[in-house]
């Protein structure tokens, strides 16, 4: 097994890559800490885990003592952190730039931009004195192109791509890996959210417009999104840092 008796942190673990990418881990013989907001909904998204050991932890990542006590509890309880998936994230509401709020791209970044930045700040810490370490950071297809309707949350993966650049580089000496992946729709809740904030009651009729866009025609799996990420924690990716990894299906083939 890839990853016996190492200790695996994932944020928004009861989202659906989250739980799909624990199922992974948990498969390799993994240990892990699972962060979500609320306590009930992590403990529901659990229930279907079979993993060596659990640590359930609720915390909001747009809240840098939270995080703070989210990394601590961790190395309290096992000792060390071998993969960090910073995962968590939010699409915000659907409006264009003209109508934009200011609370929508605050609350956008709090999560998307400044969860990711915290979970870095301590994560990285431990893994520096380790000398070891692996993280994934969830970026989107939307960090590297426009959305119509989506500033907020296309700035804030954009953004993402910039720390996980920069993060690697600090990182490289210690023999810290730091990637990203960057996926095309992923059949989970937050695509029946955006579903639903672009086209209303013709959610279904939004639906089959994104997989259009898709040459494969169809949402990746949140399963798929994990061998991804499971593929660049391990030592099969030993000379990959830096990076952001494309999961879309062939679109990117259809640009320059
Ligand atoms: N679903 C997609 O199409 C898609 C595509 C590209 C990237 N992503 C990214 O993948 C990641 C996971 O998304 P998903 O599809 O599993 O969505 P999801 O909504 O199923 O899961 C997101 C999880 O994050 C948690 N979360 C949200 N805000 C939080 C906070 N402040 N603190 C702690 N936990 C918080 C939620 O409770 C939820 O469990 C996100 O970063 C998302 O932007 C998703």
């Amino acid at each position: 097994m890839l990853f016996n008796n190492k200790v695996v942190l994932i944020t928004g673990a009861a989202g659906g890559i989250g739980i799909a990418v624990a199922k992974a881990f948990a498969k390799e013989g993994a240990k892990l800490a699972l962060v979500d907001l609320k306590r009930e909904t992590l403990e529901k998204a659990a229930e279907s885990l079979e993993a060596e050991d659990t640590l359930l932890l609720t915390a909001n990542v747009g809240n840098e003592n939270e995080v703070k006590e989210y990394v601590q509890k961790t190395k309290d309880h096992y000792g060390r952190i071998d993969v960090f998936i910073n995962n968590a994230g939010i699409n915000g509401e659907f409006k264009n730039i003209t109508e934009q709020t200011e609370e929508n791209f605050k609350n956008v970044f709090g999560v998307n931009v400044m969860g990711v930045f915290y979970g870095l700040k301590y994560v990285l810490k431990i893994m520096k004195e380790q000398k070891s370490g692996s993280v994934v950071n969830t970026a989107s297809n939307g960090g590297l192109l426009g959305a119509p309707g989506m500033s907020a949350y296309v700035a804030s993966k954009h953004a993402v791509i910039g720390l996980n650049k920069t993060a690697a580089l600090e990182m490289a000496e210690y023999g810290v890996r730091v990637n990203a992946v960057a996926p095309s729709g992923v059949n989970t809740e937050m695509m029946r959210r955006i579903e639903k904030n672009a086209m209303g009651e013709r959610a279904e009729e939004a639906r089959k417009t994104f997989e259009a866009s898709v040459p494969m025609n169809r949402y990746a799996t949140a399963e798929e999104i994990a061998d991804l990420m499971v593929f660049l924690s391990s030592g099969k990716a030993s000379f990959i840092s830096g990076a952001y990894y494309r999961i879309d299906g062939g679109q990117a083939a259809t640009s320059v």
